[in-house]
Order: structure tokens, then sequence, then C-alpha cells
């Protein structure tokens, strides 16, 4: 399920886009679905060399690590046709609020957090050469719902990073989209034992919502829960603290 609908969203057919973590887990699903409509060119990003041939001439290896400047400019001058960026790259390090180092806490907010911010600003002018151009963040259920680790308060600041950007790109015809959704089959949910969605059916959500101009994306009913209960106050999401 989307929302708000703009006029217009981003044309995929014959596009060029760029996906960071673009070569495994959601990315990937992400490149193959781009490809699938029809994207001309995609940049899949990995923060290593990624050996032997491609699975389809039309994809483009990069290496971005989203968490170092000087990568992240080499990229824009590598990629400078893209008119869609899917901020995808991510990392979850299992971090308690109270007893995980900071540093790893802050790893999480420089990836989640400052990677999407970081990329945003060295593509806007990239973005901002086409009529018509799209940045989605890849963001989680977990922005409005915390286990008590830092990757919820990364995912946090990545859905205020969003509608931020959003607000400060609309005047070159950029529009930015929020995906917001609960487990995807990935590396990162290897060690989760709870219904996962298959990533495939997320980046058809996804491509849809680039087309169509979408500023946010519910993607399953998990995450349309989760929201819905935002303005029920904080004991509708955290039940066991009503009856603490
Ligand atoms: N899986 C879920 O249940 C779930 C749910 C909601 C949201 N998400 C979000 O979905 C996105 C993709 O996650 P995933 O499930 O596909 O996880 P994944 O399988 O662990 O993949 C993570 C991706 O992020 C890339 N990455 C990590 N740190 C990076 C950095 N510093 N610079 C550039 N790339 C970096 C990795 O690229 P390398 O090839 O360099 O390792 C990899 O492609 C993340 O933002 C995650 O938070 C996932």
């Amino acid at each position: 399920m989307s929302s708000t609908h703009p006029s217009s969203g981003t044309r995929i057919e014959g596009a060029a886009a760029l996906v960071t973590g673009g070569n495994r887990g959601f990315g990937r699903a992400l490149v193959d679905e781009l490809l699938g409509r029809g994207a001309a060119k995609v940049y899949a990003t990995s923060r290593s060399t990624q050996p032997g041939p491609q699975r389809d001439s039309r994809i483009v290896p990069l290496i971005l690590d989203v968490a170092d400047d000087s990568s992240v400019a080499a990229a824009a001058r590598a990629a400078p046709d893209v008119s869609i960026l899917v901020n995808n790259a991510g990392i979850s390090l299992a971090t308690r609020v109270l007893e995980a180092p900071l540093s790893d806490i802050r790893d999480e907010l420089e990836t989640n957090l400052f990677g999407i911010i970081r990329v945003a600003r060295a593509f806007a002018p990239v973005l901002a050469l086409q009529p018509r151009s799209s940045i989605v963040d890849v963001l989680s259920a977990l922005s409005w719902l915390s286990f008590g680790r830092g990757y919820e308060i990364s995912k946090a600041a990545a859905w205020s990073a969003t509608n931020a950007l959003r607000l400060a790109i609309r005047d070159q015809g950029t529009i930015v989209t929020g995906l917001h959704v609960g487990y995807m089959d990935t590396d990162m949910t290897a060690r989760v034992d709870a219904p996962k969605a298959d990533p495939r059916d997320i980046a058809r959500q996804t491509a849809d919502a680039i087309i169509a101009g979408d500023f946010e994306i519910l993607a399953d009913d998990t995450t349309r829960a989760i929201k819905s209960h935002l303005s029920e106050g904080v004991t509708a999401l955290y039940a066991h603290l009503a009856a603490a």
C-alpha cells in the first residue's frame, strides 16, 4: 500500500538507476525489478569488488561505501546519468541501547542515517539534470517501533531525514519516497525466526511507487498496523508498559 499521489513520478523504462548495496539482499531484488521494468542501466554498488561477469549486461558494478565521503563523491562522478537513486545500504549490529559500545551505535547511524544524507547530497546535482527524478530511502517498520537498539534509533532518524530531504529537493523535481517494511528474507534477518516477506514482492511495490511518485510505501500488514497505532499513545505499541 502506498500513500499520497502527486501528479506523476519517474519513468523506469529507459532510465539509469543506482542502488546502494545492490549486490545482495533487498538491493539485489530491486536491481532485478528495475531491469525487469526496462531500466537502461542499473549501477549496483558494493563495498568490495564484484568478480566475474554480471548476470545482466545492463548492470554496472560500482564500489561504494556510504560511510565514506570520498567514496560517495567518486560514485556520483561515475554515475552522472542517474534519475533514480535508491538508498538501500544498511547495517544492523544488535546494539542494546544501554550495553552496546557507543561506537557500534555510531556505526549504525553513520551508515543508516548519515549514509542517506551523504549520498543524497552528492547525487542531488546529478538528479537535477533530469526532468523527473526519484530518491527511495529504504527505512523500516522499526522507524516507528523500538526493540531497544541502535538500529531502530537509526531508522527513526532516517525517517526524519527522508522527510527533510523531500522538502529540500522538491523544487528541482525530485520526489523522495520512504519505504517502510517489516522482516524481509535477507542476510540481515538470517537469525530471525519469524515470517518474512519475499524481497521480490517488496521490490515490485517499490518500482510501482517510483512510477506513481508516491511519497511513502507501507509494504506489509505489520508496517501498516504499527503506523496505525502511532496516534493511540505509547502503550498501544508497547502493551507491556501498561501492564507494568
Ligand atoms: N531484511 C529486513 O528484514 C529489513 C527490514 C526493513 C528494512 N531493511 C533495510 O533494507 C536495507 C537492505 O537490507 P537487507 O535486508 O538487504 O540486508 P543485507 O542483506 O544485510 O544487505 C545489506 C546491504 O547494505 C550494503 N551496505 C552495508 N553497509 C554499507 C556501506 N557502509 N556502504 C555501502 N553499502 C553498505 C551491503 O553491501 P556490501 O555488498 O558492501 O556488503 C548490502 O548490500 C537496509 O537498509 C535494511 O536496514 C531490511
